[in-house]
């Protein structure tokens, strides 16, 4: 347990999949969050997971010592470092985690493991400053990311009880399964999102599968999406360039407002006021806006993450790890990492 008057200051990696970061915080307070991103992925239409840990031993060292530096910390003022153990892409994982491992080892200070969908639903309470406004328990979180959508009801900062989740695919796989199908390049969901201000968002309609409860299903209306289009292509090949923000605008309506739909019957059922939105589909405007929209018509609080804070960042497994260093909670030096 923590007992220290001064807040620790917390070096935290992130590393399980295409983007390699480290941030620092002082207590809840970010004091810096940098992110290298991956571009040689682009061109394979995915991560491969060779090439990203290959990058990841690359853009370690540089992006530890940059964040640092933007924090002005020197690594002696270091009091622990929190580190994604997983889910994740195994050689990425082992990059970070080994880094941790060795720096905390070498200062002789605590080593704090996060799990990255935690850390996705925690960066709600990273501070960028007093006047910063974090969610009060209990709330819903969607948590919509390249691999995992998930209604959370989070009683606390680490007791998330599942409310609903998908059955097949991730909503963020979906909308780049979509856009792999329209090749329009990787990762999809940004591009549809930007393609999709200049179109119209009715004029296409696909249907979206019955699923009892709060849960979710994808895989359908991306085979759907790919009928249709195989049957226009096969009447005009021009057909994906003559109607593509069409289509973009209307297949993220499908998805999104499919998010939306079930997110909003689960918050009233569970009658809760306060409703939060995380992971890299959290930053796509039309999640972004018609979570606002909802707010405001049944008068809930929406909390919505700024965009460093919605794909892969430290700064997520910063906070998460500042939570359990308060707890006491530090990893075995020994353990490894987890792809799922
Ligand atoms: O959280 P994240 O960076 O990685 C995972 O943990 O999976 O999420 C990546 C996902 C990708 O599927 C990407 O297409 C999606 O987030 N994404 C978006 C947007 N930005 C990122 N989807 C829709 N609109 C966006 N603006
Ligand atoms: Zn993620």
């Amino acid at each position: 347990m923590h007992t220290d008057t001064q807040p620790p200051v917390i070096l935290a990696i992130e590393s399980s999949c295409d983007d390699t970061s480290a941030a620092v915080l002082r207590g809840d307070r970010i004091l810096s969050n940098v992110i290298a991103s991956q571009k040689v992925h682009e061109q394979y239409g995915g991560v491969v997971p060779e090439l990203a840990s290959r990058a990841h031993q690359q853009n370690i060292v540089p992006v530890v010592d940059t964040a640092l530096r933007q924090a002005a910390i020197d690594r002696r003022m270091l009091s622990a470092v929190a580190f994604t153990r997983g889910p994740g892409l195994l050689g990425s994982l082992m990059v970070g985690v080994s880094f941790a491992k060795s720096m905390a080892q070498g200062l002789e200070i605590p080593l704090v493991e996060v799990n990255h969908l935690q850390a996705h639903v925690l960066s709600h309470f990273i501070k960028e400053s007093d006047e910063s406004v974090v969610p009060k328990f209990p709330f819903v979180c969607l948590l919509v990311s390249g691999g995992h959508t998930q209604i959370l009801l989070l009683h606390d900062h680490f007791h998330m009880e599942v409310l609903g989740q998908t059955i097949d695919d991730a909503a963020g796989e979906a909308l780049d399964k979509a856009a792999k199908i329209m090749d329009l390049g990787y990762p999809g969901g940004p591009i549809i999102d930007r393609m999709a201000q200049q179109g119209d968002a009715t004029a296409y309609h696909f249907a979206t599968p019955n699923i009892a409860g709060n849960d979710y299903s994808f895989s359908g209306i991306k085979t759907s999406f790919l009928y249709f289009l195989r049957d226009r292509l096969a009447e005009d090949p021009q057909y994906i360039e003559r109607h593509c923000a069409d289509l973009c605008a209307s297949i993220q309506e499908c998805i999104v407002g499919f998010l939306l739909k079930k997110l909003e019957k689960a918050v009233i059922k569970s009658g809760v006021r306060q409703v939060a939105i995380a992971g890299g589909v959290s930053a796509n405007s039309r999640l972004r806006k018609g979570l606002e929209q909802m707010g405001q018509r049944h008068g809930w609080q929406v909390f919505i993450p700024k965009f460093q804070y919605c794909t892969d960042n430290a700064a997520m497994v910063g906070i998460a790890g500042y939570f359990k260093y308060l707890n006491g909670e530090y990893a075995d030096p020994a353990l490894p990492p987890y792809a799922n």
